[in-house]
């Protein structure tokens, strides 16, 4: 039996019980067996959760390119690795091959070092869902550049904030991006960033959109001539499993978004290892995953697992509506999708539609459907189940997190059975807790509470980025010992995991998390706001939207309401884009405060989720007269 496919329920335990009862024998033979290193390790893991330290595979020595790419070249050289989709279906599809794919990633990676960058520099990347995204993130890693990847949805305020964290000596864009009928200005976004970055040295510019652009002399070079001249062959640089390979950022509660730190040896292993499995990717399978790599979806389950699994994964830069709501569906029919990997809201958009559009293709060739990025609801995933998968394809619904690296909870095709808004058993190797408000250990079966996990996996985030004291305090102090989630889930009687939601202030809308402080700080902005605070609030496509209970200053008294819910939505954009807008702004008196002054949110949530029956005990409070003026213009 080979622990590295899983095909059976039984196999799954008794692999499970091997990787809990002895970790490092386990993961010692699926990193020996499957991977290319330079050295092996000294030491398989050594882990203290209260400093919090984890180092996997001490000592080895490898690059994760030659992973991905190189030693791929002799067997399924000329075999597709990337097939590029894009926005326009006019526009033809590229298949890039394994051989080309080095080549284009050994010339990037040449011209990096041409223009000085070097192992453990910084790198920000800022580009649309084209090739040059993927191959920019492989050749940083070919040369043990750090990348860190910046959806080109964010604004350039939160563009230069995560540039200045990590000391980006260089950005990575485009001349513009193309997103359904629009065409975006990226370039003009990252110059406007940069007015405040002064450690970026150079922009490398790929053209997509062929728009006229300012190109800043000495600073700006457009990407292809250097890539024309560059030599199609690039060593890698040998790495230590624990040297670092990417910045991610996401967001938090409080504060500036945090930088996740992700290695690289045990990324790798464990991206490689759940690919293989959640999806029982076979060699001559189409994976289509509609992430973008802006995220940690697309990092670990466009790029890196699939790629170091010699398979075949399609990025597509459009968006599902363009120009109708059956791209998807065109798309999978096309290329003959095997395996397809999507969101909720993307689901709850499409079944909105109706079934038509699925009707008019072929998706016989579906064997396996993922979702992921929220709790998906019963509704949506009988939706998929009937009309997508037909009832024979099964879904997983996966679990995880950026910190976490790689999935955690979730089926194995064919193996687990499913249960609808289940993402079920954990994963091999992970150790899942749930905890109670007293900080122990909730036992038994049919039990709910908050998730943690108590043993380290290989893909798990080190730090954050500059601030192992914050990684501390947000991840391991919340209960002893254990590497605490934000995520409340149940535990059903066969042991079944289903995640609840979020229990911290991340909002998630239309997968994507959101912190409340950075948008409330945002709409303070505002000159004629006093304060404001932000709730989430049920929406039937982006699972949640944004609620905003705004105070103004006598100022901001007597201005029309629509003009400022435009500006205060205005300011959020710049801040932060579009993602972050809010649904609702209603106008209060007061916001309902606790005695030491903190907003009691929970009030503000029933408001906005009309959920009034029962508010609680709201006599404590410090004003507890505004709770009926809220509740009497609620939106
Ligand atoms: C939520 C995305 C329920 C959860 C990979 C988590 C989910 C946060 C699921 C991480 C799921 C992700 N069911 N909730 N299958 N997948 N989540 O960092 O709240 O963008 O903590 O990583 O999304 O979001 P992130």
């Amino acid at each position: 039996m080979s622990n590295y496919h899983i095909k059976h329920l039984e196999e799954y335990y008794q692999v499970y019980r091997k990787s809990v009862q002895n970790p490092e024998v386990f993961w010692e033979e699926i990193a020996e067996e499957h991977f290319m290193w330079r050295k092996k390790w000294d030491n398989v893991l050594s882990w203290d959760f209260t400093k919090p330290e984890v180092k996997w595979f001490e000592g080895a020595k490898l690059n994760i390119t030659e992973n991905c790419i190189d030693r791929h070249l002799h067997i399924r050289g000329d075999k597709t690795a990337i097939i590029f989709e894009p926005n326009n279906p006019e526009e033809e599809a590229q298949h890039i091959s394994y051989h080309e794919l080095h080549e284009k990633v050994c010339r990037f990676a040449n011209v990096l070092k041409e223009q000085g960058i070097q192992k453990g520099d910084r790198v920000c990347i800022y580009l649309p869902m084209i090739p040059e995204l993927a191959i920019s993130v492989l050749a940083c890693a070919r040369i043990g550049a750090i990348h860190s990847v910046v959806f080109a949805g964010f604004s350039s305020t939160a563009l230069a904030t995560r540039i200045n964290d990590a000391t980006c000596k260089m950005v990575i864009t485009s001349d513009g991006s193309y997103r359904g009928a629009k065409t975006i200005d990226l370039k003009g976004i990252v110059d406007e960033a940069l007015t405040d970055c002064p450690c970026v040295e150079s922009v490398l510019v790929a053209k997509r959109i062929n728009t006229d652009i300012h190109m800043e002399q000495g600073r700006d070079h457009w990407l292809q001539p250097l890539l024309d001249e560059a030599y199609i062959d690039c060593v890698p640089e040998i790495m230590n499993a624990e040297d670092p390979l990417f910045i991610l950022y996401t967001s938090g509660s409080t504060g500036k978004p945090k930088g996740m730190v992700h290695t690289t040896g045990g990324y790798m292993v464990y991206t490689a290892y759940t690919f293989k499995n959640v999806f029982q990717y076979k060699e001559e399978d189409v994976y289509w995953c509609t992430a973008d790599i802006g995220w940690i979806t697309g990092h670990s389950y466009i790029v890196y697992g699939p790629l170091c699994n010699g398979a075949t994964t399609v990025m597509f830069e459009g968006v599902p509506s363009y120009p109708d709501f059956g791209r998807f569906w065109e798309i999978v029919e096309k290329h003959k999708v095997n395996q397809f990997y999507t969101a909720p809201t993307a689901i709850r958009a499409l079944a909105k539609e109706g079934v038509e559009h699925l009707e008019k293709h072929d998706l016989s060739s579906i064997k396996v459907l993922g979702t992921v990025g929220e709790p998906i609801n019963e509704e949506a995933w009988h939706w998929y189940d009937d009309n997508v998968g037909k009832r024979k394809a099964p879904i997983v619904d996966t679990w995880w997190q950026t910190e976490t690296g790689g999935m955690m909870i979730t089926p194995i095709p064919y193996a687990t059975p499913t249960k609808p808004t289940y993402a079920t058993l954990p994963f091999i190797g992970i150790q899942p807790a749930l905890m109670d408000e007293n900080g122990k250990e909730i036992k038994g079966n049919q039990v709910d509470g908050r998730l943690c996990i108590k043993f380290p996996w290989p893909s798990m985030a080190r730090t954050i980025w500059g601030n192992h004291q914050r990684y501390k305090d947000t991840y391991f102090s919340a209960y002893e010992n254990k590497y605490f989630t934000g995520d409340g889930a149940l535990r059903d009687e066969v042991g079944y995991y289903r995640i609840t939601g979020r229990v911290d202030d991340v909002i998630i809308v239309s997968g994507h998390n959101l912190g409340t402080a950075p948008i409330e700080d945002a709409i303070n902005e505002h000159p004629a706001v006093a304060e404001s605070a932000i709730v989430g609030f049920p929406h039937d496509v982006k699972g949640n939207a944004l609620y905003g209970y705004v105070t103004l200053k006598e100022t901001g008294e007597g201005r029309n309401h629509d003009n400022l819910r435009k500006e205060i939505n205005q300011i959020i954009t710049e801040q932060i884009g579009p993602i972050a807008k809010l649904d609702k702004i209603q106008f209060t008196s007061g916001l309902p405060k606790t005695r030491s002054g903190k907003i009691m949110r929970r009030i503000l949530r029933k408001i906005a989720g009309k959920d009034t029956s029962n508010l609680g005990d709201t006599s404590t409070l410090l004003n507890p007269e505004v709770v009926q003026d809220i509740m009497d213009n609620a939106l």
